[in-house]
């Protein structure tokens, strides 16, 4: 029994640990309007349910103390007004607070700006499709933002269901396939924020992260201005190689790089690839070696990844690299 409960004890303390790190996309360390509110909501509830915990704790701990009264009496309270108070006037006040604090920030929340960013973002498996309404900039797993400016995000699907998280911004949103859902915040620092998807959707599920880059205005609009161009061509001979090889190949059936050939759908644009900081859905770091097993075998790194083993001998994937890592 107490090598249970000491096993129990370490378990808890590790789970509670374990969310503590720095590195954690804590939902209470926000940085979004939308986030901001829930965590009030959140620290609401926690302050009212620490207060119900106290209160109870307090008349078991004092029942146990007092135990049998002195008139011989069992000790229990039969007085009705303890039922009522404490068994329905305070849980409806304490519920009816609740009610109106989140149908309130609910309401709120969905309100729209005037002069508000559109972004689209659709649910692949495993992996995020991000663009720019009215721009010619598509982009995958990386979705940049101005701060202080609201933004609509549009989420659609074409497969199953997910659900976009980003923890310091804003809440959790489905993307459901035939239905058009629009989440709204204002995100407010620069910074980096992790992103995940939070509804089982498949075999990649948890590796079906993203990250959301917000930049000062001008940041924002100098990246937005920059790439609505076409890449520049390619720089040096191995490049230059790599990207005869990609639109000829079997990837440019899946992958669209803007203003060459290679114009599929099926996979992630690639048009700003060397930019990117993460392969895969922030599976792995966005190096030429991970981008080497990527091509030759998603598989290796990601089980279950619609991408296939490519084959190419050791030369074309070396071009391939070096064209693709220059896609800025
Ligand atoms: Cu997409 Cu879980």
């Amino acid at each position: 029994m107490r090598s249970t409960r000491v096993a129990v004890v370490v378990l808890a303390t590790a789970v509670v640990a374990a969310g503590c790190g720095d590195k954690s996309p804590s939902m209470l360390k926000t940085h979004g309007s939308e986030a901001s509110r829930i965590a009030g909501i959140w620290w609401l509830m926690f302050g009212l349910g620490a207060g119900v915990y106290a209160v109870v704790a307090f008349f078991i701990v004092w029942a146990i103390v007092r135990g049998r009264r002195a008139d011989g009496g069992d000790g229990r309270v039969s007085d009705n007004m303890w039922i009522v108070w404490g068994g329905v006037v305070v849980p409806v006040l304490i519920l009816g607070v609740l009610a109106v604090v989140t149908v309130q920030a609910t309401t709120d929340l969905r309100k729209p700006e005037a002069g508000a960013l559109q972004v689209e973002v659709v649910g692949k498996r495993w992996w995020w499709q991000v663009g720019y309404p009215g721009t010619s900039v598509t982009t995958a797993n990386e979705i940049r933002l101005p701060a202080g400016r609201q933004v609509e995000i549009g989420l659609d699907s074409d497969n199953v269901v997910h659900s976009f998280w980003v923890p310091q911004l804003a809440g959790k949103l489905d993307l459901i396939p035939g239905q058009h859902n629009i989440l709204r915040f204002t995100p407010r620092t620069p910074g980096t924020y992790i992103g995940e998807c939070a509804e089982f959707c498949g075999v990649e599920h948890a590796r079906m992260g993203f990250v959301v880059i917000v930049q000062t205005t001008t940041d924002f609009d100098r990246w937005m201005t920059r790439h609505q161009l076409t890449p520049s061509s390619p720089d040096g001979e191995s490049a230059i190689e790599g990207e005869v090889t990609l639109v000829t190949q079997a990837c440019a059936g899946c992958h669209a790089i803007r203003g060459t050939p290679a114009q599929g759908t099926v996979g992630p644009d690639l048009t700003d690839f060397g930019e990117r900081t993460t392969i895969g859905a922030r599976t792995v770091p966005n190096t030429p070696e991970n981008l080497a097993k990527w091509i030759v075998d998603a598989q290796s790194l990601k089980p279950g990844a619609l991408m296939p083993p490519m084959p190419m001998s050791d030369r074309e994937v070396k071009n391939v690299i070096a064209y693709l890592e220059g896609l800025k």
